[in-house]
C-alpha cells in the first residue's frame, strides 16, 4: 500500500536521539501564585469537553469522508496538559504577522512573545547590517525564553512547549499532525538509541524528548569546530539526493545543497517543560559565562555537540570473549536484586549532566529548515495526478519520492473546516485538494516552513511562496473565523496509547499574541500596513470582527 510505504520512509528516516536525566527538577522557585490561578483554568477543559464531542461526532458520523475523530469517548486519555507556543521576536513587520496569521488559521494557541517591542518603527533601515545582526544573533532570546520556562510552575512539567522563531516560521499543517510526528519521532529515536547503547539506554533513561530544526549548514559554528564534527550524521538514507548526497557542489552552486540536514536549527524546538527548563538554564549559563558564546545557535549547538559526545562514553564498549563468558555466567548465578544493585551502581556513576535528550527532525517533517535547502521544495495537490507528476517531472528523480498525501495529513480536520458557515471553499474540502509545499527528495511535506532569517532579499522565494501557501488567498476570512470559534482542545495525541491526553492553548484570548508581562498585543495594533505583503486583497487593514 503506498499510503504505508510513505508512512515507512518517514519512520525510516526519522530519528534521533537524545535522553533525559532523572534527577531532581531543575530550580524554579518564584511564582506560586501562577500555580493556583492555573488550577481553576484547568477546569476548563471539562467543560469545553462537550462542545468538543460535539465536533468528534460530527467528524465520525460521516460529516466529511477523509477525517478521523481524533479521539473516541471510549479511550481513557490522560488528564489534559497545555500546548505552549513560545515564539522569540523583536518586533512586528509583515513576516512576524505572517507567522500569527498562519497559526491561527491552523489554530494552533495563541502565542507567548519573547523579547517583544511592537510594530517596526524605522522601515528604512530593513538592509542595514546594523538591523541584519540583531535579527541574526539572539542572544537574548535564550534568556528571555530561560526566564520565561523558570517562570512557570513546575506542577505543569509535562506541558509541551513550541518555540519558533516569530519572524521566520510558517506552520502548513494542524497541530494534531506536528504532535503526531513529534511523539512518533520520539518513539523511533528511542528505538534507535536503544540499538546503540543497549541496555544502558534503560538503565540511564536516555530518551529522546526534545526536538529542535536540522539544518545542512553548521553555522554560526564554523565547519572545522568540534560542535560540528562531533554530532552524528543524518538518518536520511545517505544517497537520498542521488550520487551527489554530501558532496561538495559544483563550482557557483550552493555548496550545501546536497548536504543531508545534520545540524541543529534553533528556529524551530519542541519539547515537555520540564526538558526545555533544564536545557534553556544551561543554554542561559553558558552565555552568561562565555562571552564567546552570545548567539543561541552557538550555545545549542555546542550543547547538542557535548551531548552527542557523552552518549558515545554510554555505549556498552564491545567486550573481550572473557569478558563476555564472565557476564554470560553470571547471569546464572547473580540474582535479580544483584543486578539491581550493579545497574544502582552504574547509574550513580555516569555523569548524565550533558545528557539534555536532545534530537533533530532529520526528515524535516516537523520543520522543514529552508536555509540552503528551499530548491528542494514544490507545492503539490495530492489529489491532482497532474501536479504531482509535474513536481516530480521538474526534479528528474528516478524513483518518485511524492505519491501519496501522508496519511497523518489526510487524517487531521480538513483545511476549510469550520464552525461556522463562513463562505470559504466546502469545509469538506480535503487535503488532497489544497497544495502543499513538500520536499521532492524525501516526499515529506513539513508541518512547519522555517525561513532562513539571513534571506530577507525581495523576490525571494520566501516572497512567492506566500501567495502559494493555501490558505493565503482565504487568510483574511479564515482569520475572521479563528477568532470566533471556541476554545478547545487543539489535538489529542501521546507518546503511546496509554499515554495521549488533550492538549489545549493556555491563552483565551485570540487575534493577537501576549508578551512576558501579560499585555495583550493585539494583531490589528501591531500589523497594521502589512496587509497589502500579508492579505494581498486590497481591502486595506484587518479589524477583529464586529460580531466577535
Ligand atoms: C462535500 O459534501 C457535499 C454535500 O454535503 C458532497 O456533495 C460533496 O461530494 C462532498 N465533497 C467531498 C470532496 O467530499
Ligand atoms: C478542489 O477545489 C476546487 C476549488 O477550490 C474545486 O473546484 C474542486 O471541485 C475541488 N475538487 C475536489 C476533488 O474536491
Ligand atoms: C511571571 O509570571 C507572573 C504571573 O503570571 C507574571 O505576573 C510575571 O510578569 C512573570 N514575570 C516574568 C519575568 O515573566
Ligand atoms: C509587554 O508589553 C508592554 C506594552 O508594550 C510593555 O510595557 C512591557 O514592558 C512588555 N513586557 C516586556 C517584558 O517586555
Amino acid at each position: 500500500m503506498p499510503v504505508q510505504s510513505v508512512m515507512d520512509k518517514l519512520k525510516q528516516w526519522q530519528s534521533s536521539g537524545p535522553n533525559y536525566e532523572p534527577v531532581g527538577h531543575p530550580e524554579d522557585g518564584f511564582e506560586k501564585e501562577h500555580t493556583t490561578n492555573k488550577r481553576s483554568r484547568l477546569l476548563r477543559p471539562a467543560i469545553i469537553l462537550g462542545s468538543l464531542l460535539a465536533i468528534f461526532l460530527f467528524l465520525s458520523s460521516g460529516g466529511h469522508d477523509s477525517a478521523k475523530p481524533i479521539v473516541s469517548s471510549k479511550e481513557t486519555l490522560l488528564p489534559p496538559a497545555y500546548l505552549r507556543m513560545v515564539y522569540p521576536v523583536g518586533y512586528a513587520d509583515a513576516n512576524y504577522c505572517k507567522t500569527i496569521l498562519s497559526s491561527a488559521v491552523l489554530n494552533y494557541p495563541e502565542p507567548m512573545l519573547i523579547g517583544f517591542s511592537g510594530k517596526k518603527q524605522k522601515e528604512e533601515n530593513v538592509d542595514s547590517t546594523l538591523d541584519l545582526a540583531q535579527r541574526i544573533s539572539r542572544k537574548t532570546s535564550i534568556l528571555g525564553i530561560d526566564k520565561h520556562l523558570r517562570n512557570i510552575s513546575t506542577t505543569r512539567d509535562e506541558d509541551l512547549v513550541i518555540i519558533a522563531d516569530g519572524l521566520n516560521t510558517w506552520f502548513q499543517l494542524r497541530p494534531q499532525t506536528l504532535l503526531d510526528r513529534y511523539f512518533e519521532s520520539n518513539r523511533d529515536a528511542d528505538e534507535r538509541i536503544r540499538k546503540e547503547l543497549g541496555a544502558n539506554a534503560d538503565v540511564l533513561s536516555i530518551r529522546q524528548k526534545i526536538i529542535f530544526g536540522a539544518q545542512r549548514d553548521c553555522s554560526p559554528w564554523n565547519a572545522e569546530d568540534p560542535a560540528c564534527s562531533a554530532v552524528p550524521e543524518s538518518s536520511l538514507p545517505n544517497n537520498i539526493y542521488g550520487a551527489q548526497t554530501d558532496a561538495q557542489a559544483e563550482e557557483g552552486k550552493d555548496s550545501f545543497a546536497k548536504h543531508r540536514p545534520r545540524y541543529i536549527s534553533s528556529g524551530f524546538a519542541m519539547g515537555p517543560l520540564k526538558d526545555m527548563r533544564k536545557l534553556y538554564a544551561a543554554a542561559a549559563k553558558r552565555i552568561l559565562g562565555d562571552q564567546h558564546l552570545q548567539d543561541e545557535g552557538k550555545v545549542l549547538g555546542q550543547l547538542f555537540a557535548e551531548q552527542e559526545m557523552a552518549r558515545e562514553s554510554y555505549k556498552i564498549p564491545p567486550a573481550s570473549p572473557f569478558a563476555r563468558l564472565g557476564s554470560w555466567l553470571s547471569s546464572f548465578w547473580e540474582s535479580a536484586s544483584a543486578v539491581e544493585d550493579r545497574q544502582a551502581q552504574q547509574l550513580r556513576e555516569t555523569d548524565l549532566s550533558r545528557e539534555y535528550a536532545i534530537g533533530l527532525d532529520y526528515a524535516s517533517g516537523l520543520a522543514f529548515e529552508a536555509a540552503h535547502a528551499d530548491g528542494d521544495m514544490e507545492f503539490v495537490r495530492f489529489g491532482d495526478a497532474a501536479s504531482v507528476h509535474a513536481a516530480n517531472a521538474k526534479h528528474g528523480i528516478a524513483d518518485s519520492r511524492i505519491s501519496q498525501i501522508a496519511p497523518d495529513v489526510g487524517a487531521s480536520l480538513p483545511p476549510f473546516w469550520t464552525y461556522s458557515r463562513e463562505i470559504l471553499p466546502p469545509r469538506n474540502t480535503s487535503w488532497t485538494n489544497v497544495s502543499l509545499l513538500t520536499n521532492a527528495w524525501t516526499g515529506v511535506t513539513p508541518a512547519i516552513i522555517q525561513h532562513d532569517p539571513s534571506n530577507q532579499r525581495t523576490g525571494s522565494q520566501r516572497e512567492t511562496w506566500w501567495a502559494n501557501i493555501w490558505y493565503q488567498k482565504y487568510a483574511r476570512k479564515m482569520f475572521d473565523v479563528h477568532v470566533q470559534s471556541p476554545i478547545g482542545a487543539v489535538a489529542v495525541s501521546g507518546y503511546d496509547a496509554a499515554s495521549r491526553r488533550q492538549w489545549w492553548g493556555i491563552e483565551d484570548w485570540k487575534g493577537g499574541a501576549r508578551n512576558e508581562t501579560k499585555f495583550w498585543h493585539r494583531y490589528e495594533d501591531v500589523c497594521g500596513g502589512t496587509e497589502t505583503e500579508v492579505f494581498r486583497d486590497s481591502r486595506g487593514p484587518w479589524y477583529l470582527p464586529s460580531n466577535h
